[in-house]
């Protein structure tokens, strides 16, 4: 029996992040530099039904059975078998790889659920549809978050940028022309979990003054939504410095991501941000192609472990 292979890319928060979990939109986009990988294989000289888990770049070998049932992993795998109707399966071996930083914004926890629910449902014998994958992944993304939005599991399988409302119907976006990004890891380790339950709790205590954040964030999203829409890149630059500024309000920058974002605009990026759950993890600067190697070096040179340069696509 053939091994089967499936594939997921990272992702950037473009705008929105944090005020998207609060039912403000969001804009995301597939960064497909770095990817998670799964691949599946028969072991018949297992015994029947024996599900063996290998994840080396978190040092994890395991046997399914021996995984707590609220381990993402454990979850993705049964919450395959519980769509497809299957309670034995074939002994098997499933790999998972991942070039996507781990705890930096990127999505890779998403990735990791959805390459994985690929691959073990066409093992199976079942191509599940996107909608099926993203709702199976977003079941895992509950273990990872808490209370995520859905728009790491939505960008991620359908692998294209979107305009992200919770719970409402994906929205593609039409680029009128490819753009820029260059992402810079601060290389400051930062848990989503823990950024999204600090802003639930400021917004708890000050809920009218979050909600009003929240609510400039969105119009924020739906200027650069049409600024994307109609390739007008200095006033979608503007838009992302005014996303970050309204971070900072939420208290999700660092000192790390300050000076990233400082340097990025001072090399000439149209904007910068911080991008994901914040507190560490990655910035992201919109560049033209002639500014990305410049924005990249004052990048490295102050402070960031990686950067990655990622063009989005129509
Ligand atoms: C994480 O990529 C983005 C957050 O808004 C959390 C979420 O939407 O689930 C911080």
């Amino acid at each position: 029996m053939p091994a089967f292979t499936a594939t997921a890319p990272g992702k950037i928060i473009l705008l929105g992040e944090h005020a998207v979990v609060y039912g403000r939109p969001a804009i995301a986009a597939p960064v497909n530099q770095v990817r998670a990988r799964a691949v599946i294989s028969a072991a018949p000289r297992r015994p029947s039904g024996e599900v063996l888990i290998q994840a080396p770049d978190i040092g994890l070998e395991s046997r399914l059975a021996d995984l707590p049932g609220d381990h993402p992993l454990a979850c993705a795998v049964n919450g395959v078998f519980a769509e497809l109707g299957i309670s034995r399966p074939l002994a098997c071996t499933i790999r998972i790889t991942s070039t996507i930083p781990v705890a930096s914004g990127m999505g890779s926890g998403a990735a990791v659920s959805v390459a994985f629910i690929r691959a073990l449902s066409a093992f199976l014998g079942q191509v599940l549809s996107d909608e099926r994958v993203s709702t199976l992944a977003f079941e895992v993304e509950k273990i990872h978050h808490g209370t995520p939005s859905g728009i790491d599991n939505t960008v991620i399988t359908y692998n294209l940028p979107v305009y992200f409302v919770r719970g409402k119907a994906i929205q593609t976006l039409r680029l009128s022309k490819p753009f820029t990004l260059v992402i810079g890891d601060t290389g400051v380790a930062s848990s989503t979990a823990i950024a999204v339950g600090e802003v639930r709790r400021r917004w708890q205590a000050s809920t009218a003054q979050y909600e009003a954040i929240f609510d400039q964030v969105g119009r924020t999203v739906d200027f650069a939504r049409n600024a994307i829409e109609v390739g007008w890149l200095d006033e979608l630059g503007l838009r992302m410095d005014e996303n970050h500024n309204l971070l900072r309000l939420m208290g999700v920058s660092s000192p790390e991501l300050e000076q990233l974002v400082q340097a990025a605009r001072a090399a000439g990026a149209l904007g910068a941000k911080l991008s994901g759950g914040g507190r560490g993890g990655n910035m992201i600067a919109l560049a033209t192609e002639a500014s990305a190697p410049a924005i990249a070096q004052a990048l490295s040179s102050s402070g960031a472990v990686r950067t990655i340069t990622t063009t989005i696509q129509p």
